[in-house]
C-alpha cells in the first residue's frame, strides 16, 4: 500500500530502495519517506550521505560486512515489527532495489504476518546501474534482446548454483552477476561449459556510481586472471556479453574511464 503522508504514519514501515550508491539516484518517494522516519534500519551498501535525508531519525546499522558482524534476517524482521509496534514510523533502507537479491520480500512477509501496514519503494538496482555507470547498456538493439541477473553466491554453495549459471549461459543474452567476485572462477567455468565463446567481452564494475568506481575488462577466458591482477573486490557487478564492446564508445566521461584496466 502507498502510505498517506498527510496522515500520521506511526506504527508503519516503508521498505525503501536506496539505489546503487550515489544519493542523487534515490527516488523522490524515498527522500520524502526518509524525512518522516522515526527509525531507519540501514544496510552496509547504503551510502552514508543518504542519512542527511533523515537527520532526526534514530539510525540502526544492520549491515552485513564481509568477515564482520552480521545481523541475521530473523533479527531484522523482529526489529522492524518491534519498532513499528512501539508506534514508530520505520524506514528499512536497502541498497539498490529491495526485491533484487535484497530480501525485501521476506521483510514484507514478516510485516504482513503481524498485520503491520507497509509500503515498498523500488530503487534503481545495481544490476542495471553499475553497468550503465561504466558505459554498458545491458540490452542493445541488434546486439542482444535480453539480460539475466544472476546471484554469484547463495544457499547450497557453488555446486547448487552451477547448473543455473550454465543454463543461463546457454540461453544467450547479457549475463549480469551480482555477489560473484568470490566465485568468479566457478562462474566463468560454468558459463564456458554453457557454450559461451571464450572471447566473449566481459567487464567487472566495482562500486559503480561512486567516486571509487573502477572497471576491469577482459575476454571471458582471461577474466579471472585480469580480475585477480587488479585485486577486484566486492561490491562489484560482473557483465558478460557482447554489449560490453559498446563501452569504448559510450563511457565518455573522465569518471567512467577512471582506474579502468583493460585485459
Ligand atoms: C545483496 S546484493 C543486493 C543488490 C541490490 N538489492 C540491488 O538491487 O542493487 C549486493 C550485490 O549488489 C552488487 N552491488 C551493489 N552495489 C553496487 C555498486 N555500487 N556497484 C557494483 N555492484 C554493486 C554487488 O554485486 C553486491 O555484491
Amino acid at each position: 500500500m502507498k502510505l498517506d503522508l498527510n496522515q500520521p504514519i506511526s506504527g508503519k514501515v516503508a521498505i525503501v530502495g536506496a539505489g546503487p550508491s550515489d544519493p542523487e539516484l534515490m527516488t523522490l518517494r524515498a527522500v520524502r519517506l526518509l524525512g518522516r522516519a522515526d527509525v531507519v534500519l540501514v544496510d552496509a551498501l547504503v551510502d552514508s550521505r543518504v542519512l542527511t535525508f533523515c537527520p532526526d531519525a534514530r539510525v540502526i546499522d544492520v549491515g552485513k560486512r564481509p568477515g564482520g558482524r552480521a545481523t541475521g534476517q530473523e533479527v531484522i524482521n523482529a526489529l522492524l515489527v518491534k519498532e513499528a509496534k512501539s508506534g514508530n514510523f520505520v524506514v528499512r533502507l536497502k541498497g539498490g532495489d529491495p526485491f533484487v537479491f535484497g530480501r525485501g520480500g521476506e521483510e514484507a512477509l514478516a510485516l504482513a504476518e503481524q498485520g503491520i501496514d507497509f509500503e515498498i519503494v523500488p530503487g534503481i538496482s545495481s544490476s542495471v546501474a553499475a553497468p550503465q555507470a561504466a558505459g554498458i547498456p545491458v540490452t542493445h538493439r541488434g546486439v542482444t534482446t535480453h539480460f539475466s541477473v544472476v546471484a554469484g553466491h547463495g544457499a547450497g554453495g557453488v555446486d547448487a548454483l552451477r547448473p543455473a549459471w550454465r543454463d543461463l549461459a546457454k540461453a544467450g543474452g547479457t549475463l549480469v552477476v551480482l555477489m560473484g567476485v568470490k566465485n568468479l572462477p566457478h562462474i566463468v567455468e560454468a558459463v564456458m561449459e554453457g557454450g559461451r565463446d571464450p572471447l566473449t567481452p566481459c567487464a567487472i564494475v566495482h562500486r559503480g556510481t561512486t567516486e571509487d568506481q573502477y572497471v576491469v575488462e577482459a575476454p571471458l577466458a582471461q577474466l579471472v586472471d585480469v580480475a585477480h591482477a587488479a585485486q577486484v573486490a566486492s561490491p562489484a557487478t560482473i557483465v558478460i556479453g557482447e554489449v560490453v564492446n559498446l563501452r569504448q564508445f559510450i563511457a565518455s566521461s573522465e569518471f567512467d574511464h577512471a582506474h579502468q584496466e583493460v585485459g
